[in-house]
This record gives C-alpha cells, structure tokens and sequence, in this order.
C-alpha cells in the first residue's frame, strides 16, 4: 500500500545527487528507504513531491552549484502545476555533506526545505522524512535495490567503511562524514555482493574515503582482525569463479601495503585501475597538509605497485594553491606528475574550507598566478595522458557495455568501462546493454578510446 492523499495519488519522490561516488551510493539507500514508505519515484525534479537534493561541500564551487540549483529548481516547482502535483506533500529534503556544513543556514534561507539531513548522521535519515513528512507510512517496501541510473543494473558502487581520520588540513570530508571509522562487518559485504550478483551486477566498486583503512578501527584497537586486503582475500575465495570485476575507491598512500597488492595481483576479477591520490609533489607542502608520506615514499608505492602489476592503469587527484606553495613547491609537483606519468589526474584549484586548520593559514600567492599554475599542470598532465592512451591503440580489452554514448553526434554508438576503468566509445545497439565485448581500441581521446569489436 503507498502513501496517499484523499486523491489516492502515492507520494512521489525525485533525488538529485551531487558530489562523490559515495554520495550517488548513498542515494540508492535514500531511494530504497522512501519506497519502503510507499513513496513512487517521480519522472522529474519539478513533479517530484518530495525532492531530496544530495549535497557536496568539498570545494566552495560545490556549495555554489548546490544553492544555484535550489533557487532554480524552487522557481520552477512554484510554477509547475497539475494533475497528480499535490501541493500539500511538496517538499525538499536538504541531505549530505553541504547538510552537515551549512544546514541550518539553508533551511532559514530556503522555506520550500522541510528538512535537513546530514551525511554525518545517515542513519537519522528515514526518522528525519517521517517527521518532515508525518503522512507516510512505513511498508513492507521493495526487496530490490531501486534504480536511479540505468547502468546501475551492472554497474554498482557498495559502501565499505564510513568516515575518515585522516584529517588532511584542507579538507572538510571528515566533519562533513564523521572524523571515525565504521567498517561494514564483512559477512554483509558478502551477502550484499551475492545478491548484487544474483540481480544481474557485473562490477563493483567498493567504497570509502579510504578503503585501505577498512576494518583498522578494529585491528587498531585489538591487534587482530581482518583488513581491506583480508576482504578482498574473502571476495576473491567466495565470488572469482562469478561474472564479475572488482574495483574500489579511494586509497591512500600511506596504507597502501605489499600484502594488498599481492591480493588484487592473485586473480583477473580485481580492477586493474589504481587511483591514489598524491595531493602534491613537494614534502613541505605534503607536510603542511598532513598527508603523512614524502614524494619519495609516494614513488616508491607507485614503484611497487607496477613491479608487481605491470598493467596497473593510475590516477591521482591533485592540488593546486595549498597555502604557502611557492614556485619551487609547484615544480615539485610537476616534476613528480612528469616522473610517473599518470594515466589520469583529477587536478583542483586549493579551496578554503571553513573549520579547517588550512583555512588560518596565510597566502601570499595571488589567486590568478594559481590559476595560471593550474593550467600549466593541466597541459603537461593532459599530454601525458594522451600519450599514454595513444600508446595503448591496437591493445584488445574486454568492455562491459553501460548504455548509450552521452554524445548525440555519436548515434548508434555505445559506451562502457574496461577492467581497467577506460571508457570506450564502439558501434553497438541497446541489445549489447550489460554485455562483456572483445574489443580493439583503435582511437584514443583524452578521457576516452575508440573501439571496433573483435567477435
Ligand atoms: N577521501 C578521498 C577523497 C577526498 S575528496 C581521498 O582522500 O582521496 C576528493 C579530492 O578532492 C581530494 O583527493 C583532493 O584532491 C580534493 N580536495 C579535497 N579538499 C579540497 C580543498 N579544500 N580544495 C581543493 N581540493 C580539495
Ligand atoms: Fe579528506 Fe584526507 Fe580524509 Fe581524503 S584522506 S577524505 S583528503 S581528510
Ligand atoms: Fe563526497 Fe563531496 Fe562529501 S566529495 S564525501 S560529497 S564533501
């Protein structure tokens, strides 16, 4: 039985989600939580009773896109009226990282936000809708994982571990998420992974701020217990003989062990994309922010990693304009993006992030010779990058198809992920949806290969 009004129209509800992997996952539980109140998912933001805006707060350019689009979508909710819009449900729910952060200040500036729910406390979020919202319902719900994305019916991304305590000095992710560590036990990883299996998924990413630490909080405190490796391990005992690719996010340096890599290199069902995010390449600056490893260090990771899996595809996250990076500090950076040739970079522009230590910290370097940096680090990372791909042309890779091309000059083609995390571009119909294809890359682009199919 839905939720209902005096009409009998259910309670519809729509997500729009911003930010991180984790937050696309969290918004699958959102979904499944509201359909277990009897909620139907609405055709669009405007329609949609109940509309649940998943949040970012990790650079000020994420908190902009966040407040732009409420006062965009409100506008356009006002004006939208009609059969089955029933204005006594509508409502938005203000949810995730930007809700821990700035919350209140949001629910006073916006009126149309019934509630706001922090992604510091997940677990409040069904009590938070039910009191924002007190004519739903608890159902018995679907059994099955909601759909918000098409490709999520191969492709999903599974919460390990929760939070991190790392407490890099510019970054805002462990009071928004909780500065702990909560690992998921792992017998639920494996039930969630056999019934992910049995609906049809063929890859998985597991995720957390840094999965390397999974179940440390445990071995931390009693000196025994069972690590990322130790899970992978598991997985790889329980699930390699199975239709599937594992892949995690994200990994930090520092924890990152022989023993972990020696697991991903034991069987072809672990990804073979690493992404480790290096910050940057000059030790004052990796001191300041606290990453708690030298380039040196770095390098040697990096080093071990590609000696132990040759084919090991790398990314990195970067920043630009940390707090007292002078030039010398900026060349060091380049001289490491030049020493181990990512395959790709995700590459930032230093955001100060209200409550952090860098955020006292004074600058003296102007904003605009930043920028320049950046674009600098950009054109050298990207050359790199697309030497690397072009030197990949004529490689076979098999390619899980996830749907349409998103360029519409691209008709009749479709896109997928390799094992090693590449998008591919080849000729193909809706039938190949979900489907492994031997490929060829015969083209390579800046984010992506073109390929022909070899069966
Ligand atoms: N837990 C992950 C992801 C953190 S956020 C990790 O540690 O890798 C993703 C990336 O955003 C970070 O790796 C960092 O490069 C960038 N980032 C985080 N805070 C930032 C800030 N204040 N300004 C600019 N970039 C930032
Ligand atoms: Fe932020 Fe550092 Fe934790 Fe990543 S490891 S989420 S950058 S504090
Ligand atoms: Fe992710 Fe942004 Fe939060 S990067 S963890 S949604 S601050």
């Amino acid at each position: 039985m839905n939720a209902t009004d005096e009409t009998m129209h259910p309670v519809s509800y729509y997500i729009r989600t911003f930010g991180c992997q984790m937050n696309v996952a969290d918004s699958v539980d959102y979904a499944r939580i509201l359909e277990g109140l009897g909620c139907v998912r609405a055709e669009s933001e405007e329609s949609g009773d109940i509309l649940v805006v998943n949040t970012c707060s990790v650079r000020a350019k994420a908190e902009e896109r966040a407040v732009s689009y409420l006062g965009r979508v409100i506008q356009q909710r006002t004006e939208t009226k009609g059969p089955g819009i029933q204005t006594g449900h509508r409502g938005i729910a203000f949810v995730g990282c930007m809700a821990t952060v700035r919350g209140q200040e949001i629910l006073k500036r916006f009126p149309e936000v019934r509630t706001i729910i922090p992604a510091r406390e997940l677990d409040t979020f069904k009590e938070r809708i039910l009191r924002a919202w007190p004519e739903l319902k608890e159902s018995s719900g679907p059994d099955t994982y909601p759909l918000l994305r098409p490709e999520e019916k191969f492709e999903r991304f599974l919460p390990i571990i929760r939070g991190c305590i790392n407490h890099c000095t510019y970054c805002i992710v462990p009071s928004a998420r909780g500065d702990w560590l909560v690992s998921k036990p792992p017998d639920e990883i494996f039930d969630e992974v056999e019934k992910l299996l049995d609906s049809g998924v063929k890859s998985i990413t597991f995720l957390g701020q840094n999965v390397c630490a999974y179940g440390l909080e445990i071995k931390n405190s009693t000196q025994s217990g069972f690590d990322f490796a130790d899970l992978l391990s598991g997985i790889r005992d329980r699930f390699s003989d199975r239709d599937v690719w594992f892949k995690f996010l994200t990994s930090h340096p520092r924890d990152v062990t022989e023993y972990l890599i020696d697991v991903i290199a034991s069987h072809e069902c672990f990804s073979r994309h690493f992404h480790l995010p290096i910050q940057a390449g000059d030790d004052a600056v990796l001191e300041r922010m606290g990453r708690g490893y030298k380039s040196s260090e770095y390098i040697e990771t990096i080093g071990m990693i590609r000696r132990k899996i040759p084919e090991m595809r790398l990314s990195t996250d970067l920043i630009v304009g940390f707090p007292g990076e002078d030039e010398d500090a900026f060349e060091h950076t380049l001289d490491v993006v030049r020493k181990l040739r990512f395959d790709q970079a995700f590459t930032f522009l230093y955001s100060s992030r209200s409550g952090t230590p860098a955020e006292k910290w004074a600058d003296p370097v102007p904003q605009d010779v930043k920028k320049q940096r950046l674009q600098i680090l950009i054109g050298i990372q990207n050359q790199i990058a697309l030497e690397n791909a072009s030197s990949k042309i004529g490689e076979e890779r098999t390619v899980l198809i996830e749907g349409p091309s998103m360029r519409s000059s691209e008709d009749g083609m479709v896109a997928g992920r390799t094992r090693e995390e590449e998008v591919v571009v080849l000729p193909g119909t809706s039938d190949d949806y979900g489907r492994r294809l031997n490929v060829r890359l015969i083209d390579a682009k800046l984010r992506s290969f073109i390929g022909e199919r070899t069966d």
